[in-house]
């Protein structure tokens, strides 16, 4: 080989990059989150984002709650505020306040019982709670298995499946009824080995926005409670149901309050608008202090190889929130907002529906849902053709985002649904 292919060979393997990642295959897209991409490149003035769950204004526009605008001044204005490290934990007083406001009055959290520690939202509070059960919870079986009800947040099984446990699914809704399969439910509950782990969504179902009555709270409460089973509560929509944190808390007060085995996974981003602020909180109820510590220093060393500390601009702002008087009542205020104009726009999409267009088959599951999501009750067929040929985008199980709607779009939309369920 001569001087001159011997150098062109070397600069072809230099410019060749090493392929050790050619047996990569890709990843399908997130069924959620993929559907703001594609809303952002359709062209139409008509199109409508019906995907994912965070507020919208009446006019379709983000919303900085006014209270976060405030203890956003408040902090740009504050000397004592640096930009060190906050503890593995958090923010102490953040974690305080957050516990507050999901136990109230409990006995755990007055009796120093609930380890509470920040983390990022509620997507990293259930990861925490998963990886710390996995790692310490004794399952009643080799499986590690938690049992999660169908239908529920895509991101759970991602969750739950990453941090080594296995899912498995228990009957939630009824897609005949549209309402809750408490039958099913309670049924899952007592076959499940004594001492399972469950995940219950706190309030405001995502996604069909179907959610126990007090009284099936109760039987439900009852049921764990004679199977010794945990519970493992994901709380992302706080307020939304009813306007109140307090009412909307009342499975977590009524488990917590029964001596079921229990943590909670908490997230600031819809009720005080914080998305990327990534402000949460993991409360795992324990024992007594001594046993409290030991699940805290294991919490600790989890995050500390993960992501050391977490970030404190969010829960300062929500600290400030919880803890100011003023601020908390416009805060409370701020949610009445949400989540009034979300009933109404139940009301206002049900009205079109029944009166206006008189759309085949009973809508009524629209108004008596809860939260944010509202299950149509439409096929994945039905979805596509709402996406392709009316502009609107929505998740193809029929979850739609109430908070997309807005005096400007729903006509539209109730439009669209009556045709597709014509299939005019
Ligand atoms: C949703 O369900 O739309 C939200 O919780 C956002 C998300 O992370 O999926």
């Amino acid at each position: 080989m001569s001087a001159a292919d011997r150098s062109s060979t070397i600069a072809s393997h230099l410019s060749t990059p090493a392929t050790v990642f050619a047996h990569v295959p890709m990843s399908p897209p997130d069924p959620i989150l993929n559907l703001a991409a594609k809303f952002a490149k359709d062209q139409s003035p008509d199109k409508v984002n019906l995907g994912v769950g965070a507020y919208r204004d009446e006019n379709g526009r983000p919303w900085v709650l006014p209270a976060v605008r405030q203890a956003d001044e408040q902090l740009l204005n504050d000397p004592s505020v640096n930009h060190e490290y906050l503890p593995i934990k958090g923010l102490a007083t953040f974690n305080a306040a957050a516990a507050q406001l999901m136990f109230g009055d409990s006995a755990a959290l007055k009796e120093g019982r609930i380890v509470s520690h920040q983390t990022l939202s509620g997507t990293g509070a259930n990861h925490l709670g998963a990886k710390f059960i996995e790692r310490f919870y004794q399952f009643p079986t080799e499986s590690k298995t938690i049992y999660v009800c169908d239908p529920t947040w895509p991101n759970h099984f991602a969750i739950m499946g990453e941090a080594g446990l296995t899912v498995q699914k228990y009957p939630y809704y009824d897609s005949k009824t549209l309402s809750l399969d408490i039958d099913g439910l309670l049924r899952g509950v007592n076959e499940a080995p004594n001492g399972s782990v469950f995940l219950l969504h706190a309030c405001a179902h995502n996604p069909s926005g179907v959610d126990p009555t007090p009284e099936q709270w109760r039987q439900i409460a009852d049921a764990f409670r004679a199977k010794h089973h945990f519970a493992f509560f994901d709380s992302a929509y706080q307020g939304f149901v009813s306007g109140d944190p307090d009412h909307d808390a009342l499975a977590v007060r009524l488990f917590e309050s029964s001596g079921i085995p229990m943590l909670v996974c908490q997230s600031f981003a819809k009720n005080a608008g914080l998305y990327g602020e990534r402000a949460g909180a993991l409360h795992v109820i324990t024992a007594n202090t001594h046993e409290a510590a030991a699940v805290s220093s294991q919490l600790d060393r989890i995050t500390r190889s993960e992501f050391s500390m977490p970030p404190a601009y969010g829960v300062r702002l929500v600290e400030r929130i919880l803890t100011q008087p003023a601020l908390r009542a416009e805060w409370d205020a701020n949610i009445k907002t949400m989540s009034g104009r979300i009933i109404e726009m139940r009301e206002s999409l049900f009205d079109l529906l029944t009166n206006k267009y008189k759309t085949p088959g009973s809508w009524e599951h629209i108004v008596s849902q809860k939260g944010m999501f509202s299950f149509l009750g439409i096929n994945p067929e039905q979805c596509q053709r709402m996406e392709d040929e009316g502009h609107i985008y929505l998740v193809k199980t029929g979850r739609i985002s109430m908070a997309g709607l807005n005096p400007g779009n729903i006509d539209h939309v109730a439009k669209w649904i009556d045709r597709v369920v014509r299939n005019a």
